[in-house]
This record gives C-alpha cells, structure tokens and sequence, in this order.
C-alpha cells in the first residue's frame, strides 16, 4: 500500500531549524555543555498558588467528566473580569464574546477554520509566529506577507497593502507585544488597523500572548480601542504570564461572531480544556499579580546583563521593549543561519535564525532569557571570547 500524506503536508516549507536541530543534538552527544537561549519556554515553575489550586481541583469528581466545549462559565467570568481590570475592556459577555482554549495556539491554529475559505487573502506579518500563515495555506487560504521593518518599529505598514489586495484581505493578524523582535504597539496603531480593517472589512486576529511580560508601561490590548470589537478578536495565553507553558490555558476574548465562529470549530475538534486546568486558570488571573511582577523583575535583570554584554561585546542588539526575547543583527558578512551556526559550534550557544520566521527575519538572530542568570552571564563571557 502507498501511504502519502495530503497536498496541505506536503507543501509545508522544509523546517528551517533542522539544520540547528541536528548539531545540537550531534554536539550534546560529544558532551558540549550547551546555553538553550533558544527556545521560548520560561524555565521557572509555575507559582506555588496556581499549582495548589490545580492539586485540590484535580482531587474533585466534578472535574473528571468532559469539560464544556466553551470553557467553564467561572473561568469565562474570570476571563472577562481580567479584561476589565488590566485593560479596561468593560463589558465582556462571557457566554457569548469569551472562549476558553487548549493554550492560544489552538484557537490561533481553529480560527482560520472558521474564517477563512480557498482563495481568501490573510495578511499575515513577517517575520511572525509560524501558524498565522501555517493554517492559512491548510485553509486554502493566500498568505500576503506584512513586512515587519526595524526603521518602521517592526511595525506592518498598512497603506503599503494593494488596494485590490486589501479587497480580497478576509483577516489580518497582529502580534504585539511581537515575537521575535520584542516590539510593541501602541494604541495609535490600533486605532489605525481598525480604520483599515473597517475599511475593508477586514477580521483582526490579535495575538496578546505577551501583553504581562513588558519592561516599562504595560502594553494595551487591541481591544481598548474604539471600534474593535466590531473587527477584532484576541487570543490570549497563560502560558508566559504564569510559567504554564505545559498546561494548555489560554482563552480568546472579541466580537461575538468571531468568538462563537471560532466555538463552532472547536465543537467539532475538541472536547473542551481539563476543567481542574481551569480552576487553577482562575487562581492564577483572578488573583493579586505579584507573582508576575516577580517573573517580570527576573527577565528584566536577565535581559540588561545579556543586551549590556553583547552590546559592549561589539554587537548590534535592539533593545527589547517587551517578551523574553531580543534580536541581534547579524555580524556583517554573515546570513543568519551562519551566524546561528557559528554560535552553536563555537560558543555552544543555541540561537533561533530569525528567517525561520519568515524571510523578513533574515539579518537577525533571536535569543531568549529563558535560562538562569548564570547561564546568561557565562554567554555573554563565550560570545566575547568569540572572534567574528
Ligand atoms: C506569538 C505567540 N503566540 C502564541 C503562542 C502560543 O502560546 P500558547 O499556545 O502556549 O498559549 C506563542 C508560543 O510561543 C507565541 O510565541
């Protein structure tokens, strides 16, 4: 029998970390001490409250049958209550503009299964996370790049869109604050994508999966301004927030239509997040945040030792306003997957070539704090010692 996997599978672009992949596996088989700054997983536990309120909510029989598919009714409350106080987004109606999801991925991944049909445009930011333009293509979807330029704050430039692409544009997705660059937004620019998206009656799909780890003034959500929530929806994630990472939380929150389009979807794929998951998901957005002012603090001491010491090490490091990320340019001569090479087989650092999100990411190279200060320091020690 020949087994072949679907058009959709095998039209995926080659996976641009293999070459990373398989030298660092090749150099921890020689016993290379490697520094992992390349993945985006915070490396501490999950704050001693939420994982008290998971052990209890895991001991109760109510828990253990299948959750609803929309998310517990306390949970979408929690949710709502959430946007109310960190954003000022009043009002939510949790049955109806709430949703609650398996980690913001899910939803992000389901969304276009709702919205977007063969041939629809998805304006889609480069460089960006993977599954905006992952799901558009399974969807039969046309994926039309937003260059995302340092000159313009990593900011997609709107007017720059064809007229008769924008037409033929079904949703837009904006990610801020932005993974890779550490970019923000403000709400001018919101406000400038909702007169854009009403224009053109475009879908606004905003990622907030960062919006808590920040480094000066909390970032908004594209909700607080006028106008969005006739366009918009949000999908927003505990996993960074919280170190849960592991737990698959995350909800989406928006125009109702979008939110019960997106339900729609998952009524059919899913059976709905473990409810005891919810129940510590409550404690952890309904409680007082000083948990995650301390996570905030660690990544700020983290990311001053490593911008300082790269910066006095000669490189051009853009100075992260927001995430656990920040990009360095590449050293002139080099294209990112060389200088992600040299990194790893020289200094035994593990860096993400920014181009493995999108073209628009070459000239860069990613590195997180997602590693004890010590294994920061000691970094930054190899990179100066390296001769580039
Ligand atoms: C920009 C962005 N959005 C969404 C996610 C998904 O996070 P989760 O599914 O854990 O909520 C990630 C994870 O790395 C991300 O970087």
């Amino acid at each position: 029998m020949k087994i072949e996997l679907a058009q959709r599978i095998r039209q995926l672009p080659p996976y641009l970390f293999a070459d990373i992949d398989r030298k660092k596996a090749e150099l921890r088989r020689q016993g290379k001490d490697l520094i992992d700054l390349g993945i985006g997983d915070p490396d501490q536990p999950t704050p001693g409250h939420i994982v008290a309120a998971m052990q209890s909510a895991a001991a109760e029989a109510k828990y253990h049958r299948y959750p609803s598919y929309e998310g517990m009714a306390t949970f979408r409350q929690a949710a709502a209550n959430f946007y109310a106080e960190r954003f000022g987004v009043r009002g939510l109606d949790p049955e109806r503009e709430v949703v609650a999801l398996i980690g913001s991925k899910e939803g992000i991944g389901h969304f276009p299964v709702a919205f977007v049909d063969p041939g629809d445009v998805v304006l889609v930011p480069d460089p960006g996370y993977p599954v905006y333009a992952t799901w558009t293509r399974f969807m039969g979807g046309e994926v039309h790049s937003l260059r995302l330029e340092r000159n313009n704050g990593f900011l997609p430039d709107l007017a720059s869109v064809p007229p008769a692409v924008a037409e033929r544009a079904k949703v837009l997705w904006i990610n801020y604050p932005n993974n890779p660059t550490a970019a923000l937004a403000t709400r001018d620019f919101y406000q400038s994508v909702v007169e854009f998206a009403l224009q053109y009656n475009i879908i606004v799909a905003s990622d907030l999966a960062y919006s808590e780890i920040y480094y000066d003034e909390p970032p908004p959500s594209f909700l607080e301004v006028p106008g969005a929530r006739e366009c918009g929806i949000e999908f927003h994630s505990l996993s960074k927030t919280y170190n849960m990472t592991g737990w698959r939380i995350g909800f989406a929150v928006g125009n109702a239509a979008l939110v019960g389009g997106l339900g729609k979807v998952k009524t059919n794929v899913d059976s709905g997040a473990f409810e005891a998951v919810q129940a510590a998901a409550i404690a952890a957005i309904s409680s007082p945040q000083d948990c995650v002012e301390t996570i905030r603090r660690t990544y700020q001491e983290r990311m001053e030792v490593l911008v300082t010491g790269l910066r006095t090490a000669g490189y051009d490091v853009i100075a992260p306003r927001a995430t656990f990320y920040c990009l360095i340019a590449n050293p002139t001569g080099y294209s990112s997957a060389e200088f992600a090479g040299r990194l790893l087989t020289e200094a035994g650092i593990v860096a993400t070539p920014a181009n493995g999100f999108g073209p628009g990411g070459e000239g860069y190279v990613r590195l997180t704090v997602c590693a004890p200060l010590p294994r920061i320091r000691e970094a930054v020690e190899r990179v100066r010692s390296l001769k580039i």
